[in-house]
């Protein structure tokens, strides 16, 4: 009962919330779509911090999106065995350097006077959710080794069954309680996504790659002249 709670309602009720959520904060304060950078209060242990968690956390997440979307992609490139203990310790070590960055972030919110006044709640509780899907994910690599290969058997399966609305509980129903921990507090950082920082994710400011160039006249009225 608990297993179909967790997995084949919550992720259905995080969503829904996550989309609610994003629609009310964008009609009542679109301008908070931003990462809400404290970079000019505050710049050495944010770089000690920040540049760790984004490279590894996006390396992550791209590995997680390649295993749902190509599975088979997956088993052959691990069918040889170097290739496998390549892409393991390729994981884990992004992992640590993850919890690294994720250490610094975290203190630096913690210690820093300046930083500690512009932090709310939502940012800690945000740093400490991250934090547990780090820490179970780090644990899941350590104790349930080749996780490249039977992710691609179990968490995909039952990851796509929730897209085609027909949720697969069985597979995560078996899983070790760690790898449980992990994939409900995915649901919980999705539910607490558009009340956080984490939007900043959605305003990437991608458009400048095609929006057309800014002409900026210098000296206009020299030239009237
Ligand atoms: C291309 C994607 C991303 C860009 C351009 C980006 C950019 C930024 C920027 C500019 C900041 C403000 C702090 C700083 O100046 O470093 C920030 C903070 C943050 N980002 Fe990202 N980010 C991206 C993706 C992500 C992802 C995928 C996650 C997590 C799943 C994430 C989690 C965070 C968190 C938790 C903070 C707050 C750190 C703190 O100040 O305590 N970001 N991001």
């Amino acid at each position: 009962m608990i297993d179909f709670i967790v997995f084949a309602v919550l992720p259905y009720v995080a969503l829904a919330i996550a989309i609610v959520g994003l629609i009310w904060r964008y009609r009542t304060d679109q301008f908070s779509f931003s990462s809400v950078s404290s970079q000019f209060l505050e710049n050495r242990k944010l770089f000690w911090g920040s540049v760790p968690w984004h490279y590894g956390i996006i390396l992550i997440l791209l590995g997680h999106l390649f295993g749902v979307l190509f599975p088979s992609g997956v088993m052959a490139f691990n069918g040889v065995p170097v290739r496998l203990y390549v892409l393991e310790v390729t994981g884990l070590a992004l992992g640590l350097l993850v919890l690294v960055g994720l250490v610094f972030l975290l203190l630096r919110r913690g210690t820093d006077e300046r930083i500690r006044s512009v932090t709310t709640r939502m940012d800690l509780l945000l740093l400490l959710l991250l934090l547990l899907s780090i820490i179970t994910g780090l644990g899941t690599a350590i104790f349930y080794r080749w996780g490249s290969g039977w992710y691609v058997q179990t968490a995909t399966p039952y990851l796509r069954s929730l897209f085609t609305l027909s949720p697969a509980v069985g597979y995560m129903a078996s899983m070790p309680l760690l790898v449980k921990i992990h994939a409900v507090n995915a649901s919980v950082i999705l539910a607490v996504f558009p009340f956080t920082r984490l939007v900043h994710m959605l305003s990437v400011p991608l458009a400048y790659l095609w929006r057309p160039y800014q002409i900026v006249l210098w000296g206009r009225r020299r030239i009237r002249q």
